[in-house]
């Protein structure tokens, strides 16, 4: 007879066994930055995760560099918003200030930017409108000013999110052409126009005032897309390709993997997190269980970066064992 649980006797022989590890090494946790004085401010559908100023975050980095996680990815939430969200490319906004001040004080944490408009636009829409629908091609032009303007803060690698088509190729001839042929894209390659996104909006402030993000970003039925999304990118650039969500689209993740020789990541959204939480609370769910196992399933999909708000949780677990 088979005997396939001879192999699953004791945790000795399961160690041993174990094809897929999760690691801290894995781990991109995302922070958002608000500009303005002693800002903490809880989000309340993602419990533990908070808003910082400036003068407030290292209270967070100090955290995240002592549980070891090498990355962190952040999002800029502005005072001022207007049409065309021209402060994504002030020098002294607040993603180039989060840029210098974390490099400057915490130089061996790896800092990407996301790199889109939705919270600096006073419509939240991830570019420039004309005629009631995002302008491909002029919010381009704003998205090389924007990516020069983190590069010039100093800041590590680049994460477009707005779903333009020609991101990459555009960011990337405007870092070569500006010295900085060394700085890493990763691409947000293949986003879906998701539900998960729902609690980020307000913790982000980055809700589209008319409308919804589905001129731009995939629709979820769809899979042959995904492909074609992430070879554009490949072939655009794009160092590292992303998926997002990542938990309903782990065969998405699991197609780049097997498609293509690059780092895959994959964003473990919002959405995803307040779930978990919510049911945690409730006591429905063994929340330390499940977050563990569903970050376990995104790796073992193929993912080989998780961006997860999970990220310090899941590293006290991981460094304990
Ligand atoms: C766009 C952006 C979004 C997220 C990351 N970058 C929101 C959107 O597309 O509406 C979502 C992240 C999450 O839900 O955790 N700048």
């Amino acid at each position: 007879m088979f005997r396939t649980r001879r192999l699953r006797k004791t945790e000795g022989i399961r160690r041993l066994v174990r094809e897929t590890k999760l690691s801290v090494d894995d781990f991109i946790y995302p922070l958002f930055i608000e500009e303005g004085k002693n800002i903490k401010t809880g989000i309340t559908s993602m419990p533990g995760i908070h808003r910082y100023s400036l003068d407030r975050i290292s209270e967070e980095l100090d955290e995240v560099v002592a549980l070891n996680i090498p990355a962190v990815l952040l999002f800029g939430i502005p005072t001022h918003k207007d049409e065309e969200g021209t402060e994504t490319w002030n020098d002294n906004g607040i993603m180039q200030n989060a840029v210098r001040f974390i490099k400057k004080n915490y130089p061996n944490l790896y800092v990407i930017t996301d790199v889109c408009f939705c919270e600096y636009t006073s419509h939240g829409h991830c570019g420039i409108i004309h005629n009631n629908d995002v302008d491909n091609d002029a919010t381009l032009v704003n998205l090389a000013k924007q990516v020069i303007s983190h590069a010039k803060a100093g800041v590590d690698m680049v994460a477009p999110s707005g779903m333009m088509d020609g991101t990459i190729n555009m960011i990337r001839q405007s870092l070569d052409n500006s010295g900085f042929p060394n700085l890493p894209i990763m691409g947000y390659s293949v986003k879906y126009a998701s539900a998960f996104y729902g609690p980020f909006r307000d913790a982000a402030d980055s809700a589209p005032t008319f409308g919804d993000r589905r001129t731009y970003q995939m629709d979820p039925s769809n899979r042959d897309e995904g492909l074609r999304e992430a070879t554009f990118d490949d072939e655009e650039g794009a160092d590292i390709l992303m998926v997002k969500p990542a938990l309903s689209y782990l065969d998405i993740i699991r197609d780049l993997k097997n498609n293509f020789d690059r780092p895959i990541a994959c964003y473990n959204v919002s959405g995803e997190y307040a779930m978990v939480k919510a049911a945690a609370e409730k006591g429905w769910i063994d929340g330390e269980r499940v977050m563990m196992e569903s970050l376990l399933s995104m790796k073992r999909a193929g993912a080989d970066i998780i961006i997860t708000y999970f990220a310090k949780e899941a590293a006290r677990i991981l460094n304990k064992r």
